[in-house]
């Protein structure tokens, strides 16, 4: 079966059976108990299974084919790429989900109907007599279904425990499962089905997970608000086992990408085991790569980062493992949009993007192979013949240079040196600890909390936000939880989408309190955060009381200017860089807005006022801003740029301010005018290809006018001029700095050569011998010079400590005479630890003794003649 052909099958017969069919999300998940990357196809509908957010289908059903990364966390596939035929990093999962609607009596017969009926009547014509089930021990409902419904055979049915539970992550939605197998055969390994049977014979290929627990931070399960269903179909190895193979790499899709890893490094499959790992590998992980650049996720050391730079550079690795030399990345990235393309339109679209980080992150980790071969060629020369390679080269070389311990290990083979195994482990244990350390933390409720902050929401629904229409409020608590309180209604903004909480005040008859922060303690539930205090003074404050909610409207209204000047200075960037200009990440508080974006290299002076000037010519506009609520599909019609892991599905809020149509929840001014001007404060690079932007607007750009005006005062007044005046009474005193500064040069070297005069008077029979001051070692050497050339001198000794450090000799013969200084120099240099110049006629030593001079100096004075 080829991949678009599944991928119509799929959607059609869910379509029928009343599903919406959901386009896919993006990697980046949005959950707050969601892992790093999108895993399932289950993630981008948490808030549905958990009841957090009204579900927007009638029926409650959807269906969709997600795209996938495992490569960290509960579910990662990372390390067995490539050897094994049978994982992935990127793969595509097909999904049917019901929120509360079907069960497993539908889902059950579903699921077989799909898989046997044949490809003529819109399934995937599997021979049944094949297919295998399983569920979990305590099942006896799904086992019944799959007896009594189905009618597969009793034998071919088998309980399991743990192997039939899934969870999302160590928290989250989770249920029982029933997986179903595909049986290849006697030849692929032990009968005896998937519970006793070869894991190599029976191969899992659809999950049905019957979502009905929420697992809690602190372990135990508690029922969800309805029971659900979210399977998983693994779509390439479905595409697989249609061609009768268990390898993921047979798959429509997977094949070519493999052909093209085999034309671009030379190699075919079978020529040898490595081989074989590094084509698979370099079709697998150029092909994450593709999809984790395109929605947004950049090289870099940390994070999702960090991940996605493993990846690419085991892909270089094993490419260069193969000796192949040429870059690998961006023509097996072309070939993946060219295979891929039709169903995601934004491998396309991004290609300028991906390719040029592509390009460049080859480039630079290759360089950085080459250095890492040559430290481990130095780290083997300083081997004794019997010597192992101490574990820390081989985990510098594993971590700083990204050589995988196999790769050293082979290297220091080929030389007679085994690596000290224990030694590495050590260090990379260290190494994981402090991961560990570094991971914790993360803004996710945890324990009782938590569990209070979702009863609250099952019970009221979301908060009503009404902040967008007014700043005070009347409202009723639902909730005091720690130091915070939960209210029907409010106009305070949750931290959220880059911007900052609202701060403000709480009064009721008997108090008033104030709000230092507010964030979402769930999504929809806004949480009004009263101090760190985990129990601030509320006055008898409870549940059920009617408070005013006020925000700090000033505040409010530098954040909401800061906020729309984003979505144009996102415009403008755009305009004046080009279209790969994309959001990394904002923040936008009561004093500045700053904008991370990708970018190659820093912007020129010139472009920064070309981007202020498109700005604040909208700004003078003084055009109405509108930010209505419309759906997805409307948004779409509109052209609003919708950056990666925007939700869909939902209505959405649309901001038009002037040029610039996005996305966003935030809150706004109503017309550009209101912003006041726009200044860009700073510009930077904050990792490889992503800039960092800041600038200001309303007020705080008066506030910053004023500063930068009141220091140019204070610099002319310190000069002694008038601020017009500065630039050209400035230039004037570098001017006569640099005169000065030559004429004390000038004056230091005849001081100098005036006092190698006196010394000269000092000469016997020729020669000079002395301890002198001077400020450097150069100074030494200088006078040594001038004195020898004096006529009648035949030798100059000079000893001195430059600066009270180290100790400088220096030996000048006349140069047509026969004294050597390198030969006079060589025994007087050991009296000061020291060494040097051998030169014939001058020869300079260095040493650390200070206290060894005079003895040196004499030495020098008996092998002359004159003591
Ligand atoms: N969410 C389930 C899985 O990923 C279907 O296997």
């Amino acid at each position: 079966m080829r991949a678009h052909e599944l991928r119509s099958a799929w959607d059609r017969f869910f379509e029928r059976r009343g599903h919406t069919v959901v386009p896919s999300a993006g990697l980046i998940p949005h959950h707050p108990s969601a892992p790093m990357f999108t895993n399932s196809g289950m993630m981008p509908f948490v808030s549905y299974f958990l009841g957090e957010e009204a579900v927007p289908y009638d029926p409650p059903r959807a269906s969709s084919i997600q795209k996938c990364v495992r490569a960290g966390g509960k579910h990662n596939d990372l390390d067995a790429i490539g050897r094994s035929t049978r994982h992935l990093s990127f793969f595509e999962m097909a999904g049917n989900f019901s929120f509360g609607d079907y069960f497993k009596a539908e889902m059950i017969p579903w699921a077989w109907e799909f898989v046997t009926s044949s490809v003529g009547e819109g399934g995937l014509g599997v021979d049944g007599d094949r297919i295998w089930a399983t569920v979990h021990t305590t099942d006896d409902e799904a086992e019944a279904i799959w007896a009594d419904v189905v009618g597969l055979p009793r034998q071919r049915i088998q309980r399991m425990g743990t192997d039939n539970f899934w969870e999302m992550g160590e928290t989250g939605p989770c249920g029982p499962s029933s997986e179903l197998f595909f049986d290849f055969g006697p030849e692929f390994g032990a009968d005896g089905g998937p519970a006793q049977g070869s894991e190599w014979r029976y191969i899992e290929f659809w999950n049905l997970v019957f979502t009905q627990y929420f697992r809690g931070a602190d372990g135990q399960l508690t029922d969800l608000p309805n029971t659900n269903v979210d399977t998983g179909l693994g779509f390439e190895r479905t595409l697989a086992l249609t061609e009768g193979s268990s390898s993921l790499y047979d798959a429509d899709g997977m094949r070519q990408l493999v052909s093209g890893a085999e034309q671009v490094t030379g190699r075919s499959l079978g020529d040898s085991d490595l081989g074989d790992i590094a084509l698979r590998l370099l079709a697998d992980h150029t092909r994450s790569t593709a999809f984790l650049i395109s929605d947004g996720v950049i090289p870099s050391n940390e994070d999702r980062g960090y991940v996605l730079r493993r990846i690419m550079r085991r892909a270089v690795r094993f490419a260069y493992l193969l000796d192949v030399s040429d870059a690998v990345l961006v023509p097996m990235i072309e070939r993946c949009a060219e295979m891929m393309g039709d169903a995601y339109p934004d491998l396309r679209t991004n290609s300028e993007l991906i390719l040029g980080v592509a390009e460049r992150e080859e480039g630079q980790f290759r360089t950085t192979l080459a250095n890492g071969s040559t430290l481990l060629d130095q780290a083997l020369d300083g081997l004794d013949d019997d010597a192992t390679l101490p574990g820390a080269v081989a985990f510098k070389l594993h971590d700083t240079y990204g050589f995988p311990l196999e790769v050293t290990e082979e290297m220091a083979q080929l030389r007679g040196h085994e690596v000290d195994l224990a030694g590495f482990d050590a260090e990379m244990e260290q190494q994981r600890a402090r991961a560990k350390a570094a991971s914790k933390g993360g803004g996710v409720e945890v324990g009782e909390a938590a569990d209070e902050f979702r009863r609250l929401i099952t019970e009221n629904g979301p908060t009503e936000f009404v902040g967008r229409e007014v700043s005070t409020t009347e409202a009723t608590v639902l909730g005091i939880v720690g130091g915070s309180v939960v209210l029907d209604r409010t106009p305070f903004y949750a931290e959220s989408g880059g911007q900052v909480g609202d701060t403000g005040t709480l009064s009721w008859s008997g108090g008033s309190a104030r709000v230092l922060d507010t964030t979402f303690a769930l999504p929809g539930l806004t949480r009004h955060v009263l101090g760190n205090d985990a129990a601030p003074d509320v006055g008898g404050l409870s549940a059920g009381d009617t408070v005013t909610a006020s925000i700090d409207v000033e505040r409010r209204n530098a954040i909401r200017r800061n906020h729309t000047a984003t979505h144009l200075l996102h415009w403008a960037l755009r305009q004046v860089l080009g279209d790969h200009v994309k959001q990394q990440g904002s923040l936008v508080d009561e004093t500045r807005l700053r904008f991370d974006f990708s970018h190659f290299q820093a912007l020129s002076a010139d472009e920064i006022v070309r981007i202020e000037d498109l700005v604040n010519r909208e700004v003078l506009t003084g055009e109405p801003v509108s930010h209505e609520e419309m759906s997805r599909s409307d948004a779409d019609e509109r052209g609003a740029i919708a950056f990666f892991g925007e939700k869909y599905g939902d209505d959405v809020r649309v901001l038009e301010a002037g040029p610039s149509v996005e996305l966003c929840g935030g809150t706004h001014v109503s017309a550009l005018g209101q912003i006041g001007t726009v200044k860009v404060t700073s510009e930077a690079s904050i990792g490889s290809n992503i800039r960092r932007i800041e600038a200001s607007t309303g007020l705080n750009t008066i506030e910053l006018l004023r500063r930068d005006e009141a220091t140019l005062g204070a610099l002319a007044a310190e000069l002694g001029t008038s601020s017009d005046e500065l630039l050209a009474t400035m230039r004037r005193r570098n001017d006569d700095n640099k005169a000065l500064r030559a004429e004390v040069g000038q004056l230091r070297t005849e001081a100098a050569r005036s006092k190698a005069m006196s010394l000269a008077e000092t000469a016997t029979d020729g020669v000079i011998v002395a301890r002198v001051e001077a400020a450097s070692r150069d100074e030494v050497r200088d006078q040594a010079l001038a004195l020898r050339d004096r006529p009648g001198i035949r030798a100059v000794v000079l000893g001195a400590v430059p600066g009270g450090k180290g100790v400088t000799l220096v030996v000048a013969t006349s140069v047509d005479g026969d004294l050597h200084a390198g030969e006079l120099m060589a025994p007087a240099a050991k009296a000061i630890s020291g060494g040097g110049g051998k030169g014939a006629d001058l020869a300079v030593a260095g040493g650390k003794n200070a206290d060894g001079l005079d003895e040196a100096l004499e030495m020098l004075r008996t092998a002359l003649g004159i003591s």
